[in-house]
């Protein structure tokens, strides 16, 4: 495994590929609330084979359930809890882990059940801590944009959370670029402790961070651990029958239970950019999945700031095949080329 500092401002270092824990191994069975029930075995195994080599970027939220999405109240904090169990069953030492859970979506139904306030994040991180079974979590994330709570109380209640020492990171998910800059600045200010780590959806596909999101890491100097680097699973070419040049839904695939997908990633303009993407992955002699990773992986080269893929798994064979793709190095005209693909479409 190749490990790296996650940020120019922060001494942590992490490996080059982090687990997420949004989509967990699932049963075909579900419960009356149409969740799938989690395969613990099949989660453990891959707990076990991404820590033997060397995968030790963890990373949760407080409101996964792992088999559900979006995810009722009656189901947040499954994911935490599983992790927490496993890592406790696998005997995993804790602290040579760095594990990240985030803060801010709706645990609960009052007033103060969602957001960035001093209020509810310091009653969720005792929450997931619980649920987690641990001291400390190493990255502590805004998970969404909170308008109603000013920027000095959020950065004020990370920092103090640091100080607490139940967290030794902060880390800021999906927040627009002016909100981030503005409690970039608030922070430095204030000699407040500064954000660590953006976290922000980032693949071939989907680019948006680098108009706005990556020129703030660039001038600011703090990395990116990069989400749904396959597209939820696009990427992979699983959803594309090549010889029937048509879009398949295999079997308890993410696609069978979570709407938003089939509308936001099977579309026709896809279909067409997909079956080039696997004929150049096979020209290339990795998988789709693995190209996609590593195009992730060597944006880094592009962009010079740390770039780090988080993907889930729901087989231990995913996780098998995205650790070789750590080692891929994709030429310049590899990169140019996927860019013209994607712009043809
Ligand atoms: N901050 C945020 O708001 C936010 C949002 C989204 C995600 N995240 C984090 O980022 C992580 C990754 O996001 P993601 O789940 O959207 O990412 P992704 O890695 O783009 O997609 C993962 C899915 O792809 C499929 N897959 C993976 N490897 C495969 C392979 N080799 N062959 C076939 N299928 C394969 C699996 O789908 P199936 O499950 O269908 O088998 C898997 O669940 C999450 O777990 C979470 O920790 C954060």
């Amino acid at each position: 495994m190749k490990f790296k500092k996650l940020s120019p401002n922060s001494g942590l270092k992490v490996s080059a590929l982090c687990l997420g824990t949004w989509h967990l191994p699932r049963l075909p069975e579900r419960d009356d609330a149409g969740a799938h029930l989690i395969d613990e075995s099949e989660f453990k195994r891959v707990l076990k084979f991404a820590y033997d080599n060397g995968v030790i970027f963890l990373d949760t939220a407080n409101r996964y359930h792992g088999g559900i999405s979006p995810v009722p109240l009656t189901h947040v904090g499954n994911a935490e809890r599983l992790l927490g169990k496993l890592i406790k069953e696998l005997g995993i030492d804790r602290e040579e882990l760095v594990i990240a859970t985030k803060v801010g979506n709706r645990m609960s139904l009052g007033p103060n059940g969602a957001g960035l306030s001093r209020k509810h994040v310091m009653w969720q991180i005792r929450e997931s801590l619980k649920r987690l079974q641990m001291d400390y979590v190493d990255i502590y994330y805004m998970h969404i944009h909170d308008p109603d709570t000013p920027k000095r109380e959020i950065m004020s209640t990370f920092t103090q959370l640091v100080n607490l020492g139940l967290i030794r990171y902060i880390g800021a998910s999906n927040i627009p670029a002016p909100d981030l800059v503005e409690m970039i600045e608030v922070a430095e200010r204030l000699n407040l402790e500064p954000i660590t780590v953006l976290q922000y959806r980032y693949n071939l596909l989907e680019r948006q961070i680098e108009k706005d999101i990556i020129p703030i890491a660039q001038r600011y100097g703090i990395g990116i651990a990069a989400y749904s680097p396959l597209a939820q699973g696009l990427l992979t070419g699983k959803y594309v029958d090549v010889e029937k040049r048509k879009w398949v839904i295999p079997a308890l695939s993410r696609a069978t239970y979570m709407k938003s997908f089939v509308k936001r990633y099977l579309t026709d303009k896809n279909l067409e950019f997909m079956l080039k993407y696997i004929e150049f992955a096979g020209e290339k002699g990795i998988s789709p999945a693995q190209l996609a990773l590593a195009w992730v992986i060597n944006m880094e080269r592009v962009w010079k700031v740390p770039i780090v893929p988080i993907i889930s798994v729901s087989k231990l064979k995913h996780l098998e095949e995205a650790i070789e793709a750590i080692e891929i190095t994709l030429k310049d005209d590899d990169l140019k080329y996927l860019d013209e693909l994607v712009k043809k479409v």
